[in-house]
């Protein structure tokens, strides 16, 4: 049997005094504690104030009946919980079955019987305890499981918010990226393609191989440009050494073209699982434009040099050709004399020479002489006209046709000299350009002059033709010719500063490369077309309205006040 507790109190009602006292006793010696009531009235009021822990109602009382205190005991809360056990006759079975209706747990008979009251009370006083227990541990569970329910929903709404954040943060990178006109591609510390722009997709999408999210990029790539796939695995390996990666390639998807595939590692760290950035640039344009300059600056550097060198070798050359008639001068003077001295002496030596014949050679060594100073003005005259100094445009309104013009009236006689079909087309409605006029006509006649010295025989023809493309608001001028043609391994020499095939007849190589020169300066530009034995085609394109360099501005009318500053 259980031990009782000191602190465990039991209430027993019941209006009959020997049987309070009987069961005070029984209870007493079992150490509880007893508080006993006459009423139920009374014993209500008690129990509301200090709740028993188990409570002994007697069936028949007068004023309350011991169903009613039950039935009131279990509309209270706090004591509805209480185990009620009642107190009823041995032989009243109606009794019993209302009692367990009404809410009571248990009963015990009257007369009591000592150890039955102690068994029924123990007993129920145990289930009243552990039942309290229970709900102690329930409650405590609940307590917990309602904690953790709140911590979770806590955990998912700042999940939820960090999703959010994230699906914002995605947006605006694809928004980025979409703003960056280049193909660009993300990927993640696995080579997968975890973000890509539509120009990524229109790339790839041209190249044959397609791209997807997620896929492994190296896959994608692998089929054009192992090169590239290697660098990117060294690079997720952290084999790479620059931090930056550029490569350089035929364009995938027209091969004429060159592009740069950059490679911009992300680092690896906390927030982030690296990964690598790549953009593929077309650099045709900028190579071009670099290329364009390097041979700007060699013209300029060579035109500074060549200024300062045709103007020392101008003062010998100035020299030479003064001295040479005063020396051809006294050659004529001196000539009888000596003349007389071989008559009467017979033939002498001068110098390596005989007098006889010194006499043949000294015409042809003056005339050489004088000749070769002329060349060397000739070109010294030339270089002066490719000096740094020259780049300076004068602008002002210029008619094309007018250029054309001005330039055959220039060239008339030679055209007569070199063909009998030489034909000119002027173009109708072409607007007047911003240019220098002067520079122009000397581009003109520099290709009329080498057209007509292509030409093997007078029976071969030249074509001159101007043209305006409303469209790209560019003026053409087209000079052809049935010339010997260029063979190809030179064509691509000819515009080169001192290029020539013609030095046995005085070419300087210089008409071309002045030509080129100009027209960069007007920012346009010759194409060349040629084909050996047929003849070849000049092509200039000016821009309305464009010019580089420093331009000096001339109102129409005034071309007479020109001049180079
Ligand atoms: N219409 C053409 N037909 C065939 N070859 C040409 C023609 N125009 C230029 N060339 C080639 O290009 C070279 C360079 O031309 P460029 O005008 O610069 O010098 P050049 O004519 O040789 O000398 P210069 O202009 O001083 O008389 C020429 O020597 C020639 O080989
Ligand atoms: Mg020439």
């Amino acid at each position: 049997m259980k031990k009782t507790t000191a602190a465990e109190t039991v209430m027993i009602v019941d209006d009959t005094p020997a049987n309070l006292r009987c069961l005070q006793e029984i209870l007493h010696l079992r150490g509880y504690r007893v508080v006993s009531f006459l009423q139920g009235e009374s014993a209500l009021r008690a129990a509301v104030k200090n709740p028993p822990d188990v409570i002994l109602l007697d069936i028949m009382m007068p004023d309350m009946n011991g169903f009613e205190v039950c039935e009131r005991l279990k509309t209270d809360p706090v004591l509805r919980r209480i185990p009620v056990l009642f107190i009823s006759a041995l032989s009243d079975r109606e009794d019993k079955t209302r009692a367990f209706a009404a809410g009571g747990v248990d009963y015990v008979t009257k007369p009591f019987d000592e150890q039955e009251v102690l068994t029924r009370i123990d007993t129920h006083l145990n289930l009243y305890r552990l039942n309290r227990e229970l709900e102690g541990m329930v409650e405590e569970r609940t307590a917990e499981l309602i904690e953790a329910n709140e911590t979770l929903k806590q955990e998912i709404s700042v999940r939820k918010r960090v999703e959010e954040q994230l699906c914002s943060h995605q947006l605006l990178l694809q928004s980025v990226f979409e703003g960056i006109a280049e193909p660009l591609i993300l990927l993640d510390g696995a080579l997968r393609v975890k973000l890509y722009n539509n120009s990524a997709a229109a790339y790839y999408q041209a190249a044959g191989t397609g791209i997807t999210r997620n896929e492994a990029f190296d896959a994608i790539e692998r089929r054009m440009d192992h090169e590239l796939c290697d660098t990117l695995r060294n690079l997720a390996k952290g084999v790479a050494c620059d931090p930056i990666v550029h490569l350089e390639r035929k364009a995938i998807a027209d091969p004429e073209r060159i592009e740069q595939v950059s490679l911009y590692p992300i680092e690896r760290n906390e927030s982030t699982a690296g990964g690598t950035i790549i953009r593929i640039a077309d650099i045709t344009e900028e190579r071009r434009r670099s290329q364009e300059m390097a041979q700007a600056d060699k013209l300029i550097a060579l035109g500074t040099l060549v200024a300062g060198v045709a103007h020392e070798i101008n003062n010998p050359a100035h020299v030479i050709l003064l001295n040479t008639p005063a020396i051809s001068e006294v050659w004529q003077h001196i000539q009888p004399i000596l003349d007389e001295h071989l008559a009467s002496n017979g033939d002498f030596p001068v110098g390596n020479l005989l007098y006889s014949e010194l006499k043949q050679e000294v015409p042809a060594l003056l005339s050489d002489i004088e000749s070769s100073a002329n060349r060397i003005k000739r070109i010294v005259s030339v270089l002066k006209g490719y000096s740094a100094k020259n780049n300076n445009l004068v602008l002002a309104p210029v008619d094309i046709n007018t250029v054309v013009e001005d330039a055959m009236l220039l060239m008339g006689h030679r055209i007569k000299k070199s063909t009998g079909r030489f034909h000119v087309a002027y173009g109708q409605g072409i607007p007047s350009l911003t240019a220098d006029g002067q520079k122009l006509e000397q581009v003109v006649v520099n290709l009329i002059a080498n057209a007509l010295e292509s030409l093997p025989d007078k029976n071969r023809a030249v074509w001159v033709e101007t043209s305006y493309d409303s469209e790209k608001q560019e003026v053409t001028i087209d000079v052809r010719d049935e010339g010997i043609g260029i063979p190809p391994a030179l064509i691509s020499r000819i515009m080169d500063p001192f290029f020539t095939t013609k030095k046995a007849t005085g070419g300087t190589g210089l008409g071309m490369a002045i030509a080129e020169q100009i027209i960069k300066l007007h920012h346009g530009h010759i194409e060349v077309a040629s084909e050996e034995g047929a003849g070849s085609t000049f092509k200039v394109t000016l821009p309305l309205s464009r010019s580089r360099g420093k331009a000096i501005f001339l109102p129409a009318g005034k071309e007479s006040n020109r001049g180079v500053l």
